[in-house]
């Protein structure tokens, strides 16, 4: 557990506590506000992000873009991350191991924003934020509080590029975010 940014920043650089270190070009630390009352979790970089070194920047990352500018979501306000920081190769979901080992960086960035929303974008960060037992398709939509924190599961961006049904209730999730977000920020 770091008590600052730089400490935590250079302590994720080196990491080669999972086997993911071996094919990453740049790990994707988490990028906007530090002190942001609203965070977005994702899965893990995928090629785009692995190049740039910067969470969402990609297909997915633009389609995000478009439901924020829709919302009036700006992306300097949030702060959004995933559970691994490095590309799991061939965009595959990140293994149990190789989540847990990553696990507690971001932990220490949830301690350090202190979020008051959580949006967990996809299977793999409801999993390994709120736990095994959690289902996406049953979950999305709904509000879940843990310890003063308020959670929105939902759909994964890259699941809309799939079909257009989820791009409707991503929205009305993020609707629902929004009226949160601007209750508490008032
Ligand atoms: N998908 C993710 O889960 N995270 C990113 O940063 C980009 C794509
Ligand atoms: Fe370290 Fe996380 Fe990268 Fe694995 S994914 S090497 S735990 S920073």
């Amino acid at each position: 557990m770091y008590n600052n940014w730089e400490e935590l920043e250079n302590s994720i650089k080196n990491c080669k506590k999972c086997k993911l270190c071996i094919e990453r070009k740049n790990i994707v630390f988490g990028e906007g506000n530090k002190k942001a009352n609203l965070m977005f979790i994702g899965e893990g970089p995928g090629a785009d992000e692995d190049i740039q070194g910067l969470p969402f920047v990609g297909k997915a990352g633009q389609l995000m873009d478009k439901a924020f500018q829709g919302l009036g979501i700006k992306r300097q306000e949030i702060y959004i991350t995933n559970i691994v920081k490095c590309r799991p190769p061939l965009n595959r979901v990140p293994e149990d191991n190789e989540a847990e080992a990553c696990l507690n960086y971001l932990r220490n960035q949830v301690i350090l924003i202190k979020p008051k929303i959580i949006v967990l974008l996809g299977s793999t960060a409801l999993k390994n934020i709120l736990g095994k037992e959690y289902s996406i398709t049953l979950s999305r939509g709904n509000w879940i509080e843990q310890k003063g924190i308020k959670y929105m599961p939902t759909w994964h961006p890259a699941a809309l590029l799939r079909d257009e049904n989820k791009k409707v209730e991503f929205w009305k999730d993020l609707k629902q975010v929004v009226e949160k977000y601007n209750e508490i920020n008032y």
